[in-house]
């Protein structure tokens, strides 16, 4: 077969390294985009009186129909054409004939790789945006759901003070409004027509790039030929914001993991998105979250790789940044799954609001308060940790003092005390902004349902 690019060589490419360079075989995913930035390109190269208007058409029919092929599944990707480019180019040469020779007229595979990309992100970017916010419409209705279960809050995994259950699942909504929002905002810098710059310098013919980026919506046109085709910061932006979610994620999975073992059983997961154990009968696991925390590994992993292909590299385009395909794609769509598998998890949560309730019984996390409570009598914070930590060396329930025998830690106790060491006390004095009470979880709420219907 002979090369697109053949002019310059007499021997054949060896089979070799036909092999090694061919990204077809994963780049091929790209072609609904190639496609479209082609036609983009091809009318834009009428309208500057590059191409005739028949020529025009013969070339956006034969692109028209082979995308009709692709999508049908009646296209052969052949890897000795390298690419998802010239796998399409060829198509076209060979659908159309001659004048299919002209669409690659003031253009090259290096502007129009770096265009593909960033159409396949913006559309992908989309779908995420909208898998966040359903997954935190999720989480919302699970808030609302269980508004007043009361649990431990934890610090170094230890009870730290009794917060509500809605509250500590809506921290997740706000780590994934930051998601939401740092996407939306690479997004910004995606949404820029490189086409144009051609292999490096621009072109010597007349074309209008503000039109084609007219044509693809984009709002605006890079600045700078030679940063347009050596530029991936976008999607190492994309990779590093994907890597925050799924750390997010992560932690979620590593929090319902231990909520429903066998010690806490806090949660119970809903048996659709459990697996068994081939040996041992009684098992439930939750493969889900392991695995989402599990993925959040490769996620990483794909971003490493990405700085790594990146770094030292001089300017303009080279070879390597194809290298960015597969980690990239991985990205997304391990994402992608994640998110969907989470909204689902967390609408089927079951949330056992006794055993939470029951975790409280018998532990400390009422010191803070008994500290307030003497700080609001005049004793100075430090006097009150220092009598409330007398009490609490004392390692007994405290419902079991009487209260002459707190008056031995200090006269200012009064019979008020033991309403003062409840949970519930403690949880509904908290009515700090954005504290655990009741009050302000319904206020935070409130703010968070804004937010997700504002962009629905
Ligand atoms: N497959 C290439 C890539 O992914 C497309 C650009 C190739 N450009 C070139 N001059 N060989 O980066």
């Amino acid at each position: 077969m002979q090369k697109l690019w053949g002019g310059r060589f007499s021997k054949q490419t060896d089979t070799i390294t036909e092999d090694f360079t061919a990204s077809v075989q994963f780049d091929y995913r790209l072609a609904s985009y190639d496609i479209q930035g082609s036609i983009a390109h091809t009318r834009m190269l009428k309208k500057c009186g590059i191409l005739t208007e028949s020529e025009e058409s013969l070339i956006v029919e034969g692109l028209n129909s082979i995308h009709q092929d692709i999508l049908a599944n009646n296209f052969l990707f052949d890897p000795k054409l390298e690419d998802v480019h010239m796998n399409i180019e060829y198509a076209l040469i060979r659908k159309i004939g001659e004048v299919g020779k002209k669409l690659h007229t003031a253009r090259s595979r290096n502007d129009q790789i770096t265009l593909d990309m960033r159409l396949y992100l913006l559309w992908e970017l989309k779908e995420i945006i909208t898998l966040i916010r359903s997954f935190q419409s999720a989480i919302l209705l699970i808030a609302e759901k269980n508004i007043e279960a009361i649990m431990p809050g934890h610090t170094h995994l230890q009870h730290a003070e009794p917060v509500l259950f809605s509250h500590h699942i809506m921290a997740y909504f706000w780590m994934f409004e930051r998601d939401m929002q740092r996407f939306a905002d690479c997004l910004k810098r995606i949404n820029i027509l490189p086409l144009g710059a051609c292999a490096l310098a621009g072109t010597s013919l007349p074309i209008d790039r503000e039109y084609t980026a007219s044509l693809l919506d984009f709002p605006g046109i890079t600045e700078n030929s030679i940063d347009t085709v050596s530029d991936r910061d976008y999607i190492l932006e994309f990779s590093s914001v994907a890597s925050i979610c799924m750390m997010h994620l992560s932690r979620l999975s590593e929090e319902i993991i231990l909520w429903s073992t066998h010690e806490y059983r806090w949660v119970d997961i809903d048996e659709s998105f459990c697996t068994g154990s081939s040996i041992m009968p009684q098992k439930k696991n939750p493969d889900m979250c392991e695995l989402t925390r599990g993925k959040t590994g490769r996620v990483y992993g794909n971003l490493f790789s990405l700085f790594t292909i990146m770094k030292s590299l001089p300017l303009a385009y080279n070879r390597d940044m194809q290298e960015d395909k597969e980690p990239l794609f991985d990205t997304v769509d391990t994402l992608k799954q994640c998110l969907g598998i989470y909204d689902r998890l967390i609408s089927s949560l079951k949330i056992n609001t006794e055993r939470m309730r029951l975790s409280l019984s018998n532990d400390f996390s009422w010191a803070t308060e008994m500290a307030n409570y003497l700080v609001q009598k005049g004793i100075p914070f430090r006097d009150a940790h220092h009598i409330v930590g007398k009490i609490v060396a004392a390692n007994r329930d405290i419902m079991e003092f009487t209260l002459e025998e707190l008056k031995e830690f200090s006269e200012l106790f009064e019979n008020n005390i033991f309403e003062v060491t409840k949970p519930e006390y403690g949880i509904n004095q908290k009515n700090s902004a954005g504290g655990t009470s009741c009050k302000q979880v319904k206020e935070q709420i409130e703010q968070a349902r804004k937010l997700v219907t504002v962009h629905n």
